[in-house]
């Protein structure tokens, strides 16, 4: 075959198709949108798992009626003006491609008021990007993005997607994907709805240790230990610290990591077969990061003494100071979940050392009563700054112990087969 133009439309589908390749990749898209604009309030209700409708509702600062058309056209951005920007970039975005890419491959609606509009314009988009109809009603301040019939126009993956199982492992995905939102925003509220059913929820908290017991489960406050330490590239030092006497530097790499404490039963109650319940960040990014998943999966298995190595339930958040940010790249991949660093190795090389080394000065506490040092033990009414709906009916009976271990043995054993049965995690259907 000769060598010729693609035609603008192909080109368009090949390009959108990368950059919303799931269900999961368009909700990222429209929280991380609606987290750059300030939101403290974010909705996402999906129907028939986000096939024949998604959308994200936000109390952002919205977006002014003249600049709506410019939002799905593709590289425009408010986010960045030229590539140096990149480096600095606090924002989730900064491509200009998502919405574009949205309203390529599903049917699209936005819907918006800024605190200067008297009212909300709904604006509806052709594949074009075209405006194909404006509409004004009342509405509260903040964007409502709502996509339906994703993947119309590419039958391969509407098919791949008409799999039951491959929705419900989706659907896992884009809960996982809130969970990390949420606990990596703890101001923020957040709520996701499934065919109109509530599945998960987050109430406002003040920091990282509150919004990670809201959403990993209240029995953290007793099985699990928060350290801060910081890493200096330069010399590979590590420090342990504790927050209130930090002083942050641009020069540092910040960790903060909530892993399971050394207990007789932190197997059975913490370690996980998949990397469902460990969750990492990068300067407030969800990332994938293979290394820190290693570090943690050879740190837990050695302290429970596991002959077949498990993934603890843990959060790890890493921020990387301003003049190391040159050694930061986020635009790896179209879907920005893989980021490098240049000096992970020796970062993880030296979380390595720390968490074993902390794991083994629990080794005379394993006879001891379970007192620990976690924050949260200062706090009696620390459940009801946090804790979400389903967790606080699930876990604040007297019982708590016991319906943690059922809820992590039927996980164990219904994992793969269901996603909303009631042992798994903290969310019920
Ligand atoms: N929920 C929202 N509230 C306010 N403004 C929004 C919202 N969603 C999008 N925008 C505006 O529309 C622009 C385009 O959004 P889009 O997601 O396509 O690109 P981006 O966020 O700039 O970059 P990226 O493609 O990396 O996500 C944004 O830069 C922002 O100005
Ligand atoms: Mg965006």
């Amino acid at each position: 075959m000769s060598i010729s133009e693609l035609p603008q439309g192909t080109v368009t589908l090949l390009k959108s198709g990368q950059v919303i390749s799931s269900v999961s990749g368009a909700v990222k898209e429209l929280i991380e949108n609606s987290l750059d604009a300030g939101a403290t309030s974010i909705e996402i209700r999906l129907e028939d798992f986000g096939f024949t409708k998604l959308e994200v509702k936000d109390n952002g600062h919205g977006v002014d009626k003249t600049q709506v058309p410019s939002m799905v056209q593709p590289h425009t951005t408010s986010k960045i003006r030229e590539f140096s920007d990149l480096v600095m970039v606090d924002s989730y975005g900064f491509r200009g491609e998502a919405l574009a890419a949205l309203c390529s491959v599903a049917k699209l609606k936005i819907r918006t008021k800024t605190g200067n509009d008297l009212v909300a314009s709904t604006f509806t988009f052709g594949p074009d990007y075209t405006v194909q109809n404006i509409e004004s009603q009342a509405g509260q301040n903040g964007t409502i993005v709502t996509a339906t019939e994703l993947f119309y126009n590419l039958p391969v993956r509407k098919n791949f997607y008409k799999d039951h199982s491959r929705r419900k492992e989706e659907m896992r995905k884009v809960e996982k994907l809130v969970q990390s939102f949420s606990i990596i925003n703890p101001s923020v509220r957040f709520s996701l709805f499934h065919n109109k059913v509530n599945i998960f929820g987050k109430i406002p908290c003040d920091n990282i240790s509150k919004s990670s017991v809201a959403v990993l489960g209240h029995s953290c406050k007793t099985g699990m230990v928060e350290y801060y330490f910081v890493f200096d590239p330069s010399t590979c030092e590590v420090e342990e610290i504790s927050l209130e006497n930090y002083e942050s530097s641009n020069d540092q790499i910040l960790v903060y990591m909530m892993v399971p404490k050394k207990t007789l039963g932190m197997s059975t109650e913490y370690g996980r077969t998949n990397t469902e319940k460990t969750f990492t960040f990068v300067n407030k990014r969800p990332v994938e990061l293979k290394q820190v998943e290693k570090v943690l999966r050879s740190a837990f298995s050695e302290a429970a003494g596991l002959e077949v190595e498990k993934n603890p339930v843990a959060v790890v958040s890493i921020i990387v100071g301003r003049s190391q940010r040159q050694s930061l790249d986020a635009n790896l991949e179209p879907n920005k979940q893989k980021i490098s660093l240049g000096c992970l190795n020796d970062l993880m090389e030296k979380t390595d050392q720390f968490l074993k080394n902390k794991y083994k000065e629990g080794d005379d506490k394993l006879k001891e009563p379970d007192t620990g040092h976690f924050e949260y033990e200062k706090d009696n009414n620390a459940q009801n700054d946090t804790a979400t709906n389903y967790v606080k009916d699930a876990e604040s009976n007297s019982n708590e112990e016991i319906t943690n271990k059922m809820k992590d043995i039927t996980e164990e054993l219904q994992e793969s087969k269901s996603l909303f049965s009631p042992g798994k995690g903290t969310n019920f259907l």
